[in-house]
């Protein structure tokens, strides 16, 4: 079975199966397209705590299935592809933090959304990309903040709210690689364009020398700007499945990528085959020990809360 009988399918398991279809922004284009909802961490979260259905496919990674069974015990969360994982979440361990806090008893851990369960459950507060200045520019004044895992969005948060925090040296593979000298030759060759550029962009602090009118935003606030903007072109800067919902929610406008080959692969795992597969056969069932879910549930209902 291929492209619409295999979408019409998993229409009709997902009745079936009373199940919703939950996808990031950057899931391949056919995916999106079965999808109930498509949006950036928060939103996904914030979905998966709202529906009624009792199946979530998670098309999206590894960290934003966990936070949905997190997010909700009593729903079963599939995920089509257990090896859709994520090097920045990977790039920390629960003992990081715990070796932060031996020396900080009266520390605030921050973790990215983009963790693992073990390491949300050593945390004070969760972020995404979408709230993470609003959240820490809440916290208490007089303590240390250590934030994890990535370097790039944290010292852009840092540097927005005017905080000392400690940074953890994470960095995601896809996003590290996107760089200042990616950069200049497109703004030159649009100088109308408005600059769209996600936080965990290695080329961060460079690129407000080059534009100091960036705005900096998740992969929602992309889709969300670029709509609103009287801009009718844009460079954008993050993993180029974003494109396929830029073009499709603002036809109107022209999108340039900053590095066209900034592919996220684990991503690009889920395939409607496996998503199709996923409903038929309900895999990859994804649970979180409820010891971990418990203290990690905490610092996920402070993020949904939140902006
Ligand atoms: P958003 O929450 O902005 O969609 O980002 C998630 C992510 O994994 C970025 O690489
Ligand atoms: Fe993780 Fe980077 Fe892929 Fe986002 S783009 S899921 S941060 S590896």
């Amino acid at each position: 079975m291929r492209g619409e009988a295999l979408a019409q399918e998993v229409l009709r398991l997902k009745r079936e199966r009373n199940a919703v279809i939950l996808a990031h922004s950057y899931q391949l284009p056919e995916v999106e397209e079965v999808a109930d909802f498509v949006g950036d961490s928060l939103g996904l979260a914030r979905e998966a705590q709202r529906t009624r259905a009792e199946v979530i496919v998670f098309c999206g990674v590894h960290f934003m299935a966990e936070t949905a069974a997190i997010l909700n015990p009593e729903k079963t969360v599939l995920l089509p592809d257990l090896e859709a994982g994520c090097s920045l979440a990977d790039s920390i361990r629960p003992e990081d933090v715990l070796a932060w806090k031996a020396k900080h008893p009266d520390g605030i851990v921050v973790a990215y959304v983009n963790t693992k369960a073990e390491v949300k459950a050593l945390a004070d507060v969760c972020v995404t990309s979408a709230n993470a200045v609003e959240v820490v520019s809440q916290l208490p004044q007089d303590r240390p903040i250590y934030f994890v895992p990535d370097m790039f969005l944290g010292a852009h948060v840092a540097r927005v709210t005017g905080r000392r925090l400690d940074l953890f040296p994470g960095e995601c593979h896809v996003h590290a690689g996107i760089r200042e000298e990616h950069l200049k030759a497109l703004l030159e060759a649009h100088p109308g364009a408005e600059f769209l550029i996600h936080p965990e962009c290695g080329c961060g602090s460079g690129c407000l020398y080059l534009k100091p009118d960036a705005k900096m935003l998740s992969t929602e606030g992309m889709v969300r700007y670029a709509k609103g903007a009287e801009a009718r072109e844009f460079v954008v800067a993050t993993e180029v499945g974003i494109l396929h919902r830029l073009k499709k929610e603002a036809p109107e406008k022209a999108f340039f990528p900053v590095k066209p080959d900034a592919v996220c692969e684990y991503m690009k795992r889920i395939t409607l085959e496996k998503v199709y597969l996923s409903l038929k056969e309900m895999r990859h069932v994804v649970r979180v020990p409820e010891e971990v879910a418990r203290k990690a549930r905490r610092a996920l209902e402070a993020m949904v809360a939140v902006g």
